[in-house]
């Protein structure tokens, strides 16, 4: 293992001799001469690896065409709350502690908004004098015990009280509960989160840049569609390709118990889901629509950097799995990400590894951060999608890691089952359980695509995927595969999920 991490000593001089092109570099990039503005578009559940973005047409012209697409996005946790956790502090979960959706499990909890809230990068961008807003989902626990918590950094807050919802829900205004009801004109969220930042451009100060974290509720359930995309993709089923319907019996505990093959009333709820979910998605598509729009009406189009992207994938009857997240698969842990902005060229398809904990040195990179100065785990991709403005290379290595939710005792539509587990529906099948807990390590390389995953279960459950020749992880090669090349995964497993800021970034 000795000379495959860089020592903290190489990796600041790495980071630190690109810094000091950075004020010049970055805000001259534009012929105005200002600072970049920056907008961060995150949807909630939007999986990429089984066509969650393909109704998003507008959205692939204007960011993806306009930039650049990264084809290996992944968040380190496939579960909302770890994962915008891990957005908001450029940390993995072990580093800010957010295990899971519920206040215990310290989402949106007290010891989050003392700790690491209070060193989230909208901090830091408060710092360069940027005007911040926030519109949208947030935290899932987020509101429901104060609505007048407002975190640290922004200016503007339209915060969701609680979970995805499309009408029926509970804002924080800058700290003002403000209740809406179900009529689409008023109270369909994902306009209304368009809408409030159409005006807030209008009414920013032009001395300062800006920046923008846009929350849809979409493609999260309900699923509930604008009355206007009701009856879009009538005839759009779940891919039935790759692992759709497969029986998971090579792999840990969970994955073993589902029906196969699905029953009819599974395969006809995801199918359901799946459309729905795109439906939603359409209003997100004509968000991203009008904000370029507006951008390029009050001249800052080519000022400004847009990211697309979401918290974590998403299955349809993968592995006989009905619907959910949580898995560490890649139809779980692949995320949609774009971006346009100064410095990135349009039409480029970026190959290099790059993680949601790397968006928030990311933007304080772009902001003039100096980011020796932010505790993060993640590094800035600038580097790799504007090599004109920063040196920088890719990480060859990372880690995944979720801690499973469960319920303590049995659910009562599903007696025969008992406690420890979660999300049992429909046909309970479980999505979750309490052993569902386990650490991934991925390389990915050019000759390298390799999974090592353990779990803390009563089996200590391995499963190994070689994904070069094993895209869509049909076989756990864990008894096939050589020892050594096990062995090298484990030791790098335990030194990440004990990493800590630069000995996160490993690589050459
Ligand atoms: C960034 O911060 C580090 C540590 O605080 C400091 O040593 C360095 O000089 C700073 N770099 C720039 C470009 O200001
Ligand atoms: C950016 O847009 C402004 C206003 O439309 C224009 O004057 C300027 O030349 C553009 N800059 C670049 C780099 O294209
Ligand atoms: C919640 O976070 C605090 C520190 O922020 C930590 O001490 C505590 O152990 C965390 N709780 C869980 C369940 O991880
Ligand atoms: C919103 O709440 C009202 C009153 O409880 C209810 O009648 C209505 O069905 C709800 N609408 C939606 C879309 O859930
Ligand atoms: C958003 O603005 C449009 C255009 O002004 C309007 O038609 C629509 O009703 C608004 N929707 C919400 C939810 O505010
Ligand atoms: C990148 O590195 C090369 C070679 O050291 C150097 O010539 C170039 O100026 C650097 N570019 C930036 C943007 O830092
Ligand atoms: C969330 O994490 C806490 C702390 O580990 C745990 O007590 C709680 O049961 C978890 N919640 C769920 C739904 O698993
Ligand atoms: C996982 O948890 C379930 C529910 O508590 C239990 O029935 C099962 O035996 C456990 N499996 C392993 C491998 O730990
Ligand atoms: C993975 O598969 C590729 C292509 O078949 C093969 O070249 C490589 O040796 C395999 N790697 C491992 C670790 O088995």
């Amino acid at each position: 293992m000795a000379g495959e991490r860089r020592g903290p000593a190489a990796t600041r001089a790495r980071v630190l001799a690109p810094l000091l092109l950075l004020t010049c570099c970055v805000r001259c990039a534009a012929a105005g001469g200002g600072p970049s503005n920056i907008i961060l578009i995150l949807a909630d559940d939007q999986d990429v690896h089984l066509g969650g973005m393909i109704p998003m047409k507008k959205t692939k012209a204007l960011i993806g065409d306009a930039g650049a697409t990264f084809v290996n996005a992944f968040t380190v946790t496939p579960l909302c709350c770890p994962s915008r956790s891990s957005v908001l502090t450029g940390r993995y979960p072990h580093n800010h502690e957010v295990r899971n959706n519920s206040l215990s499990g310290n989402c949106s909890s007290a010891a989050w908004q003392q700790g690491p809230e209070a060193s989230a990068f909208p901090v830091f961008l408060g710092k360069q004098k940027y005007q911040t807003f926030f519109a949208g989902k947030y935290l899932n626990q987020y509101g429901k015990k104060d609505v007048g918590h407002v975190p640290p950094g922004w200016d503007q807050w339209h915060a969701l009280v609680g979970n995805s919802q499309y009408y029926n829900y509970t804002l924080s205004v800058n700290g003002k509960e403000e209740k809406h009801g179900d009529v689409y004109e008023a109270d369909y969220l994902t306009d209304l989160i368009t809408n409030r930042s159409l005006h807030f451009l209008d009414d920013r100060s032009p001395q300062h840049p800006f920046f923008l974290m846009l929350a849809p509720p979409a493609p999260h359930s309900p699923w509930t569609a604008a009355p206007q995309y009701e009856k879009q993709f009538a005839d759009v089923k779940a891919p039935r390709d790759g692992s759709f319907d497969k029986a998971g019996k090579d792999k840990h505990w969970l994955l073993r118990q589902p029906v196969n093959p699905m029953p009819e009333s599974s395969l006809n709820f995801l199918d359901s889901a799946y459309r729905k979910r795109w439906q939603t998605l359409l209003s997100v598509d004509d968000m991203v629509e009008a904000l370029v729009q507006k951008l390029d009406s009050i001249k800052e189009l080519n000022n400004t950097y847009v990211f697309y992207t979401s918290d974590n994938g998403y299955h349809t009857g993968q592995f006989s799995l009905p619907i959910d997240k949580r898995q560490l698969y890649e139809f779980d842990i692949r995320v949609p990400l774009m971006v346009r902005g100064p410095g990135i060229k349009p039409k480029q398809t970026l190959q290099a590894p790059v993680l949601n904990i790397d968006l928030a040195p990311t933007i304080l990179d772009i902001s003039g951060t100096n980011l020796s100065s932010v505790n993060v785990d993640g590094q800035s991709f600038l580097p790799l999608m504007a090599p004109s403005l920063r040196n920088g290379t890719a990480r060859p290595f990372f880690l995944v890691e979720y801690t499973g939710e469960g319920h303590q005792t049995s659910d009562p539509s599903c007696p025969k089952l008992g406690p420890g587990l979660s999300q049992c529906f429909p046909d309970c099948v479980c999505e979750d359980a309490f052993n569902n807990t386990y650490a991934c390590v991925r390389t990915l390389e050019r000759q390298h695509d390799l999974q090592y995953c353990e779990f803390a279960d009563s089996e200590s459950f391995v499963e190994v995927y070689n994904l070069t020749s094993d895209p869509h992880q049909l076989e756990n090669i864990v008894k096939k595969v050589d020892p050594a090349v096990l062995q090298a995964m484990n030791q790098r497993l335990i030194k990440l999920q004990s990493c800590q800021g630069d000995s996160c970034r490993v690589g050459n």
